[in-house]
Formats: structure tokens, C-alpha cells, sequence
């Protein structure tokens, strides 16, 4: 029997190519040609192709033009993330396209950059790293690049799922008190002690540092304004692993250039990978390049989950573990 043929955006991890090449008709993108930037070019070699599934990965537009494009041969779309705000997904639903994505097991090494990001933010790491490189460093000094210390403070979750509730775990290892706001209360054993919040002005003055993981999407948009910062206690900390169109980056930098937010740590942007100028010539803010969940060991399990889920549909005639639509 002819495999099934599989159109696949990006280069991923070599075993995963090398899986996808053995068990399908595998149209890969070997050298990550850009492309998977544009959805009706996507779509257009799912036409050439005759693909019977798409690999996309986070950020490859498949928004309604692009999903009314695909052939009818398409059975499903799978994305190698968690997030797919960059799908719609009811364009998809419409046609009986099923969409999967590679829950939990990014869940560590998203909230590893979380307080990677929260570390540098308080402890000015990238503003050091930047001085010594540019050979500016005089020496050790008693007021040189002060920071704060994590130990004790309070630290606020926005979206207690399952990264949220890793990165507490690595927070009450720091001594912090974790606060968090989310649709509802969760139970006991997930809370650990965390303070749940009713309303965001309650969650957003209580706390020292505000780590944000939210999934994108309109409810959220600029989520994070002027008005939400200036709740916040001088000196907080924001950290943003989420989506980047959560936070309001005009009304961000505005207030990491008064000094009312301490610093900043930032993953992912709106727009990515445009960044927000006015963050460029700030000090007190560090700009990863989307590395969330950037580990060997979390890519080579997307792979698999992706995979999973294609071999499901395409090959097996099951369900698919991690169905979003
Ligand atoms: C996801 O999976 O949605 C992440 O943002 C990619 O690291």
C-alpha cells in the first residue's frame, strides 16, 4: 500500500525526519526555507503534494484562507507545539480537518525559561553579560548591578495549567510564595499552598513578580496594559513565555523606562519575530528568541507526539491522543 503522504514545513530533529521519511511519502523542509510563513504557499504544496496530512509548527499561519486551500485529500493538520493560535481552528472543524498539537510534554522546559527569564530579570544577568562582552567591565564594585533576590517574594502566576504549575514548583524551591489568577480556583493538591485570586486588580497588586502564561487568542489581547501595570508594585517583575499579543508592548516598555517595572524577561513577541523597538535600547529588559521549549530532550517528544498523533489518522485508523479539533 502507497504511504500516505505528509507535508512538513520545518526542519525538525533528524530522528523524527528520519521517522516521518521511513512510514510516509515525506515532503520535508530539510534546510528550514521560510516559506512556512505564508499560509497559501503551505497550502499550495498540500495541493502539489496531494497531502493527506500537514506538520506545522508553532507560528506557521493556517488561518482561514490557508485551511479553505488545502486539498480535500488533507485529513489532518498536526503542529509541533502546544500553542495553536496561529490555526484556526473552526476553519478547520468546518471542513473535518482534525487538528493535534504536543501537550505536556513541554511543560518543564517552558517553565525552565520561565525562571531563566525570571532570574535574569532579577539578578540583571543580560545587562552584565552585555558590559563584559563589550569590555566595559571595571572590576568588581559594591553598588555594581544590584539586583533582587527571588527568596521570599511573591511571585504571580496569570494561568495555572500545567507550565504554571511547573514553574511553582521550581519557585517554592527559591522560597517564594506563589499567587496565581486562572478561569477558576483549582483543587488542593494542585494549589500546594498557592493563593488563588479572584480578580485581576487583587492578583496584580499582591504580587512582586508576575509570570505570564496564557495561550494567545482574542479574550487575552493586550491583556497587560498600562492601567494593569500600574496596579503592579514599583519594582515588579514581568516574565512572558506565553503569547507575545498578551502583553501591550508599548505600555510595557513605557513603564520599564520609568522605573515603576523593575525589569523584564520576554520569549515570545506579537508579531514574532518582529520585536517591539522600544524594547531594543532598554536595559532592564531580556529578549530570548522564542526558546520556551528549546531542550533536545522536549523537541525529539514533540516529534514523537506529532508523529503519534499522524500515525493515528493517517496510518491507523484511530483516534489521535492529542486532538484539539
Ligand atoms: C508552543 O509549543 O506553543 C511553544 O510556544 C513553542 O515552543
Amino acid at each position: 500500500m502507497a504511504k500516505p503522504v505528509l507535508l512538513v514545513t520545518r526542519q525538525l530533529p533528524a530522528a523524527i525526519e528520519a521517522r516521518a521519511a521511513q512510514d510516509y511519502d515525506a515532503r520535508l523542509n530539510p534546510t528550514d526555507e521560510v516559506w512556512f510563513r505564508d499560509g497559501a504557499e503551505i497550502a499550495r504544496r498540500a495541493v502539489e503534494a496531494r497531502a493527506d496530512g500537514v506538520l506545522i509548527a508553532a507560528g506557521d499561519p493556517m488561518k482561514g484562507p490557508a485551511i479553505a486551500a488545502l486539498p480535500a485529500s488533507v485529513k489532518i493538520i498536526t503542529t509541533f507545539s502546544v500553542g495553536t493560535d496561529h490555526i484556526d481552528l473552526e476553519a478547520a472543524k468546518a471542513r473535518g480537518i482534525i487538528v493535534t498539537n504536543t501537550p505536556e510534554v513541554l511543560s518543564f522546559a517552558t517553565a525552565e525559561t520561565a525562571f531563566t527569564l525570571l532570574l535574569m530579570a532579577a539578578r540583571r544577568a543580560g545587562e552584565g553579560e552585555r558590559m563584559v562582552r563589550a569590555d566595559k567591565w571595571q572590576g568588581w564594585a559594591p553598588t555594581q548591578l544590584m539586583g533582587v533576590t527571588l527568596e521570599g517574594k511573591k511571585l504571580g502566576i496569570l494561568g495555572f495549567g500545567r507550565i504554571g504549575q511547573k514553574l511553582a514548583g521550581m519557585a517554592r524551591g527559591f522560597g517564594m510564595e506563589i499567587h496565581y489568577r486562572d478561569l477558576r480556583r483549582l483543587p488542593p493538591e494542585v494549589e500546594q499552598g498557592a493563593v488563588f485570586h479572584e480578580t485581576d486588580d487583587g492578583f496584580l497588586a499582591a504580587v512582586d513578580m508576575l509570570s505570564m502564561h496564557v495561550p494567545g487568542g482574542e479574550g487575552t489581547t493586550k491583556w497587560l496594559n498600562a492601567a494593569r501595570l500600574a496596579r503592579m508594585k514599583p519594582g515588579a517583575l514581568i516574565i512572558n513565555t506565553g503569547r507575545g499579543n498578551s502583553v501591550d508592548d508599548a505600555a510595557l516598555a513605557a513603564s520599564l523606562a520609568s522605573g515603576h517595572t523593575r525589569a523584564a524577561g520576554l520569549d515570545v513577541y506579537d508579531g514574532e519575530p518582529k520585536v517591539f523597538a522600544g524594547y531594543l535600547g532598554l536595559e532592564n529588559v531580556t529578549l530570548l528568541p522564542h526558546l520556551g521549549s528549546a531542550t533536545i530532550e522536549t523537541r525529539a517528544a514533540m516529534g514523537e507526539r506529532a508523529l503519534q498523533n499522524l500515525d493515528c489518522v493517517l496510518r491507523f485508523d484511530l483516534p489521535p491522543p492529542h486532538r484539539v479539533v
